[in-house]
């Protein structure tokens, strides 16, 4: 039984990782809101990461930082403000939990930290430009924090297409965008949460142990293919 810290657990693709791990695993969720999930294995903090001290935890075997944005806009109605914060939430809140949790992650056999990026940092898209910036940056603090923390800490980060979760709701709010957002995907469909939890489970678990520094497209083709 590994212990998993995950932030941003309430909802979204953190919620289904954590009703995916919750029967075999404990999971310490953190996120502003209470999850809607009960379980004797699951302990949960009110907490804002980018504003509320960090609770000390003793012992951690996994650490996933769900809080991401996505903040549409033309580029030049993009403001700076919009670019610090996507910067903020995306990047300096996965930074600062991993420097708070590192110690206690150290002390496991197999510590694993699973970080999100998003397509958008391999395909040009108009209207992306503040997301993409800070998304490129997680994936620059993927490689980089995975050579800083090896041999004892993998670090590995998953880049999603669309997921069907509230962060994405604006651009799945009616029939046509839902069949226009299948149609420009290769494989005529895109991501529910449980999919990429079953990926963010796989990259805690002990079979990726020689994985680390790793982005994985779960793109639906819309990146790596061409029909
Ligand atoms: N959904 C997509 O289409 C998509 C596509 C590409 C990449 N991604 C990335 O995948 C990750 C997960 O996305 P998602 O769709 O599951 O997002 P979501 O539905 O917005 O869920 C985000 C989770 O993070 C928590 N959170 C947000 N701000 C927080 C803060 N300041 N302090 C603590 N917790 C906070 C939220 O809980 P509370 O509100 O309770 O705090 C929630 O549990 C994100 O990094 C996102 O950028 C998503």
């Amino acid at each position: 039984m590994k212990t998993i810290l995950i932030i941003g657990g309430s909802r979204g693709i953190g919620k289904a990782i954590a009703s995916r791990l919750l029967e075999n695993h404990r999971v310490i969720n953190l996120s502003r809101n209470t999850p809607e999930l009960s379980h004797a294995n699951l302990t949960h903090h009110t907490c804002d990461i980018l504003t509320d001290a960090l609770p000390p935890i003793d012992f951690l075997d996994g650490l996933v930082y769900c809080p991401g944005s996505i903040n549409l806009k033309p580029f030049k109605r993009l403001s700076l403000e919009d670019f610090k914060n996507d910067f903020e939430i995306n990047v300096l809140g996965a930074v600062r939990a991993i420097q708070f949790y590192t110690p206690v992650l150290s002390q496991s056999e197999s510590g694993s930290v699973v970080l999100f990026s998003t397509v958008a940092t391999s395909l040009g898209m108009p209207f992306h430009a503040s997301v993409a910036t800070a998304k490129s940056a997680v994936e620059g603090l993927t490689k980089s924090v995975a050579a800083d923390l090896a041999p004892k800490i993998r670090v590995n980060a998953i880049a999603p297409t669309i997921t069907d979760t509230d962060l994405a709701a604006k651009l799945l709010r009616n029939e046509r965008m839902v069949e226009n957002t299948i149609q420009r995907h290769p494989l005529k469909k895109f991501l529910n949460p449980d999919e990429v939890a079953a990926m963010a489970n796989y990259l805690l678990s002990d079979e990726t142990k020689s994985i680390s520094g790793q982005v994985f497209k779960m793109d639906c083709g819309i990146v790596s293919l061409k029909l």
